[in-house]
């Protein structure tokens, strides 16, 4: 598919990836003014938080109250991250609309991240697509460190399909391939996103990066030409696994959309509302943030 034909959806993850490496708490009420001026942007789905251990994310420990603050905003899908049974409890009181399960398909780190084998998570999973059967609620389930571990370096391709059928055949509708350190190149991605499009041709597939080495957007460009469609991203280009030594932030938002956008890709999104925002968290977590356009002005900003 061409690159200047089609539309492509933005899955804001600020709430959920970017606050869970940030090292000062975020007030719970200001996780919910966020999120509610998030869903008047134009993206199409919210992570809002993840039910995970709060020893293991403090920052995420107020999931609960947070989606209790959200004033819904129709045609946003609010999802959260699950590891584990425990979390889909969580999130079906929650009314959630969406869960995103997570796996490392690399054990090592899924150890160090979930305290779980590849089996054991798997295990999870079944119990998991159970307690959701007949609730409505949508499933999506992440395949972190697809492109590199952080412990084991690169996965085998076959280990990769294996799970995305593995996944699938237990009832999981749509996979988002995750470069979670940030190791991904270009060619890489065209690679590999052509081979699984190849493979499962009517499968949701999103891609979920990291500017750890500053081939992000280089990244994203091969996979929109490779027909991919739906892209995690983080306002301010925040974010990380805790569990990932070296690990830093997201893809960030403000860019991919303004890349996509000077591309003639639309993506529905109002990029003057997301920089507004970008232009506002430095305040609220008391550091700089990595994104570019909120910096440099868009590629039409002109000088007097
Ligand atoms: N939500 C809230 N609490 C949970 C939970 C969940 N989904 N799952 C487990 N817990 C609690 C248990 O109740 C227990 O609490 P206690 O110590 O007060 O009794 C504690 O966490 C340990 O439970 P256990 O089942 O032994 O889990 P664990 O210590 O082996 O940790 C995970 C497993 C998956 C819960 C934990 O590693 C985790 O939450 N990881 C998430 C990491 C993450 O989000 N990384 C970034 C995103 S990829
Ligand atoms: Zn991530």
């Amino acid at each position: 598919m061409s690159a200047e034909t089609g539309s492509v959806e933005i899955n804001e993850v600020v709430l959920r990836d970017g606050f869970q490496n940030e090292p000062c708490f975020v007030p719970t009420a200001e996780k919910i003014r966020l999120a509610n001026r998030i869903s008047k942007t134009g993206v199409r789905r919210i992570e809002v938080s993840a039910f995970v251990s709060p020893k293991a994310i403090p920052n995420l420990r107020d999931a609960e109250e947070v989606f209790r603050g959200l004033v819904r905003e129709p045609g946003v899908i609010y999802t959260a991250l699950i590891p584990n049974e425990r979390g889909v409890q969580r999130a079906i009181e929650c009314g959630v609309d969406e869960v995103n399960l997570v796996m490392s398909i690399g054990e090592k780190h899924n150890l160090r991240n979930l305290r779980m084998t590849c089996a054991q998570s798997l295990e999870q999973f079944k119990g998991i697509m159970k307690a959701l059967s007949g609730t409505g609620i949508a499933v999506n389930g992440t395949i972190a460190t697809t492109f590199g571990c952080p412990f084991e370096g690169a996965q085998p391709v076959e280990r990769i399909l294996w799970c995305i059928d593995t996944y699938r055949a237990l009832g999981i509708t749509a996979v988002t391939i995750a470069d979670t350190i940030g190791v991904a190149n270009p060619r890489q991605v065209s690679r590999l996103t052509s081979l699984i499009r190849k493979h499962h041709e009517d499968l949701p597939l999103t891609l979920h990066l990291h500017n750890t080495r500053d081939m992000a957007l280089a990244n994203a460009m091969a996979a929109v030409d490779e027909g991919v469609r739906s892209f995690d991203a983080s306002i301010g280009g925040i974010g990380g696994c805790p569990y990932a030594p070296g690990a830093t932030g997201n893809i960030c938002t403000e860019d991919l959309v303004h890349m996509l956008h000077q591309c003639g890709i639309s993506t529905g999104v109002n990029l003057d509302a997301l920089l507004d925002l970008s232009a506002e968290l430095p305040g609220l977590l008391g550091h700089e943030l990595p994104g570019y356009v909120v910096k440099a002005g868009t590629s039409e900003r002109l000088y007097a």
